[in-house]
Order: structure tokens, then sequence, then C-alpha cells
């Protein structure tokens, strides 16, 4: 497991290099997937294939899961997947050039090996699982200490807060506060530093499994917003808390009144 966990460290650092630089020096292309606000980069797709490549020539049984060149499905999740979203936070690259990561999950037959979340521009690499712990960069990740969700932020989507998906709103005013951040590594991330007490989005596979690795390291919870395990298939309502704020979390989303 060293081995693979230095590996794609290197990796992920090497293409984070290559990222810094076209951002310096490229006029990125640019198209649209399913709307005018779900963009998609050369880069993105550059990303992904360098990773895949040294994955499958690392492990030649690798099954992967990816957000970009048609690799968005698979038929099972049996034997060991590495789910990869090359670019987490697309939007930020492009506009803000900053706030988006590399994202890589590692699971076997559906359960959480290694999380690698590689915030580019900050040079945060937070990375780890629940046989090794969570380390950012080279340090030890204390599991935080958060009581309730009135002590702390919550990182929200903000369509969902704006709509009031299952009572976003109220959920948000018994916290300190609402973080929207753009970029679902970020809201993972700060999670594990305990900078949030709670994330709550609509998520696809590879925007949860690198981060869904390192939370179940650190005993917190992730499923969708009805309390059923996430399917790794299609996009769902997503909520990841320590136990006892998910727990809070989920009365008040499903019953508001109480
Ligand atoms: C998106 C970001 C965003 C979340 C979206 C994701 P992408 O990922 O993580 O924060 O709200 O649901 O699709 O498309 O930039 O990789
Ligand atoms: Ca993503
Ligand atoms: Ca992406």
């Amino acid at each position: 497991m060293q081995i693979l966990i230095n590996e794609m460290k290197h990796w992920m650092i090497e293409a984070g290099e290559r990222l810094k630089t076209a951002l310096a020096q490229e006029v990125l292309e640019i198209d649209t997937k399913s709307s005018r606000t779900d963009l998609v980069t050369n880069l993105d797709k550059q990303t992904q294939e360098f990773l895949v490549e040294r994955i499958l020539a690392f492990d030649e049984t690798a099954n992967i899961l990816a957000e970009e060149n048609g690799k968005h499905a698979l038929e099972s999740l049996d034997g060991r997947v590495y789910v990869i979203d090359p670019i987490d936070g697309t939007m930020n690259f492009v506009l803000e050039g900053e706030n988006f990561c590399i994202m890589v999950g590692i699971y076997d037959d559906g359960q959480p090996v290694l999380g690698f979340i590689y915030n580019v521009m900050k040079e945060e690499f937070l990375w780890g699982g629940p046989s090794i712990g969570v380390y950012l960069n080279q340090d030890r990740v204390k599991i935080p200490t958060i009581p309730s969700l009135s002590a702390g932020l919550i990182g929200m989507n903000c369509v969902m807060y704006a709509k009031n998906v299952y009572h976003m709103q109220e959920i948000g005013h018994r916290s300190m506060g609402v973080r929207m951040s753009g970029c679902a590594g970020v809201e993972l991330a700060h999670m594990a530093l305990g900078r949030r007490v709670a994330y709550i989005s609509n998520l696809s596979p590879w925007d949860y499994a690198a981060g869904g690795a390192i939370l179940a390291a650190l005993g917190m919870k992730m499923s969708n917003l009805n309390g059923e395990s996430l399917n790794f298939k299609d996009r769902e309502y997503f909520l990841a808390a320590p136990a006892a704020i998910y727990d809070e979390i989920l009365e008040i989303a499903l019953n508001p009144e109480k």
C-alpha cells in the first residue's frame, strides 16, 4: 500500500504542476456538457488521461470510474476501483484560477481503502484511509471535535439552499453560517480539518469517492438525504458529517417541525 500511496501522490502533484503551468501559459479550451454552467476543459480531459495511464501501468487489473472521456459508468464495484475527478471545481479553475482539486478514491468491492484530495493552488494534499488514518501533507490529522451543528460552519450547495430542498435554510440557520465554495473537494477537506461541521450537496461518485474514504477514516458518515447509502452511479443529494451531527441534520431534513 505504501508504494501505491507514494506513486499516487507523485502522479497527482505532477498533474497539479501541469495545471499550474497551463493556467499561467495556455488559453483553455472550454466546452459545456449538460448545461451552460457545466464546464469541461481540455485540461480536465488531459489530467484524467494522465492519471488513468499511470494507474493502469501500475495496476493492470484496475477498474476506472472517472468523470470525463466516457468513463463515467461501471457495471459493478467489484474488485479494486479507482474513482477519479481530474479537476473538481472546474468552474473555479476557469473563473478563479484557484479553489479546485484533483481527487482519486480507491475502493475494494465498494469499501473505502484510500482517498487523495489535492488542493493544487494551496498545495494542501489530504490523503489517507481507514487502515492508515488521515494526513495533511506529512502531518497526521486529528479527528475534529465539533460538538453540534450550532457550533460550526456548514458547506452547502447554493441551489439546494436557494430552493430550500430538504429544509436546507433551516439547517443553515441552526449552524454558525453557510459557506459555498463551488468545490466538493475543498468542502470535504474542510470537514476533515474541522473547518466545517457538515457538507450537503448534489454529487456524482467522483465528487465524493476520495473524500468519502478520508471521512470514513475519521469516523464520519455520508449518505443521501434519506439516510441511504450512496449508489456510486447517479448524481444524488449528499450529506456528510460526524455521526452525532449527521443524525441532527437528517432529523431536520426529514422532520423539520420537531
Ligand atoms: C462540481 C463541484 C461542485 C458541486 C458540483 C460538482 P466539477 O464538480 O464539486 O462543488 O456542487 O455538483 O459537479 O464538475 O467541477 O468536477
Ligand atoms: Ca467534481
Ligand atoms: Ca470534474
